[in-house]
């Protein structure tokens, strides 16, 4: 039984590499947890047009707060925007079914998915929609085609369209990671030029790095306890065996 499932896994693993992996990543994103800056206007982005449909479930507004030097006050009167309070972990607003009825699929929680994806992964994914008339939404992404999510930042970023996917396998057009960089036209400007946009995508793709991180620190701090408590039990238990068994012997 064991054996079966284990060779069942085994085989899928192939697809699920694929489905994961697929399509080539074509931005790099060069995290930097130390720009404050770039931080802080991640996590206003994040609030104005991703937390409707995302919750970052193991992160609470109060711990972005201290972090990241955003008084508390502008963080509960500017940037949550969702019934949260300030101790609260960040829900989306939206039910997950209705969310799943409207678009398909339910937004994922998004604490973990820097340490999932990679930090270029996400930032490609919001450089990534383009025009697609084919889809519900009126847009396709590079790197999760078919994507159920619809292009949120278009006010910003524009529209565009994808030219020539398979174009630059090996040329790049000398910056960034070069290789396979899928060519895109503007065809709607958003009220970001392009640079301006890629700025704000590297804002939202740091601050998502970091929101996985303080995680990590969590979970190892925890660890920890939870080995000291163990230890100190098991000093505890072997006291009291000797204690209840001195007379007995
Ligand atoms: C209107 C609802 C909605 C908004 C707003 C929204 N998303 Fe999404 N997002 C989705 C849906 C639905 C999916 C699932 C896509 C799929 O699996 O096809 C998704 C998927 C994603 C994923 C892929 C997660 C994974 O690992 O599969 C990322 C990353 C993401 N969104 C980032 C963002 C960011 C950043 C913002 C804010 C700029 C944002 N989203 C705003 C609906 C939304």
């Amino acid at each position: 039984m064991m054996r079966q499932l284990f060779i069942a896994l085994f085989l899928m693993m192939p697809l699920a590499a694929m489905a994961a992996g697929g399509e080539s990543v074509p931005f790099h994103h060069e995290t930097n947890l130390g720009n404050q800056a770039s931080l802080q206007r991640g996590a206003k982005m994040f609030m104005n047009y991703c937390s409707g449909c995302h919750s970052l479930q193991y992160m609470r507004y109060q711990r972005i707060s201290e972090d990241l030097e955003i008084p508390e006050e502008v963080m509960e009167n500017n940037l949550i925007l969702t019934r949260g309070k300030i101790h609260d972990t960040i829900q989306g607003t939206m039910s997950k079914e209705k969310a799943a009825e409207w678009f398909g699929k339910a937004p994922p929680d998004l604490t973990l998915t820097a340490r999932e994806r990679g930090a270029d992964w996400i930032y490609s994914f919001l450089l990534g929609f383009y025009l697609d008339d084919s889809r519900p939404s009126g847009v396709n992404n590079v790197v999760m085609s078919n994507t159920a999510m619809p292009a949120v930042l278009a006010p910003l970023q524009g529209f565009q369209v994808l030219k020539h996917e398979e174009e630059g396998e090996s040329e790049g057009d000398g910056h960034g990671g070069g290789h396979g960089e899928p060519q895109f036209e503007l065809v709607q400007e958003g009220q970001l030029n392009p640079a301006e946009y890629r700025a704000a995508a590297a804002d939202l793709t740091n601050f998502l790095v970091y929101v996985g991180e303080p995680v990590k620190l969590v979970r190892y701090s925890l660890g920890f306890k939870v080995i000291v408590f163990l230890l100190l039990f098991t000093a505890l238990a072997y006291m009291l065996k000797k204690e209840f068994w001195r007379d007995v012997h």
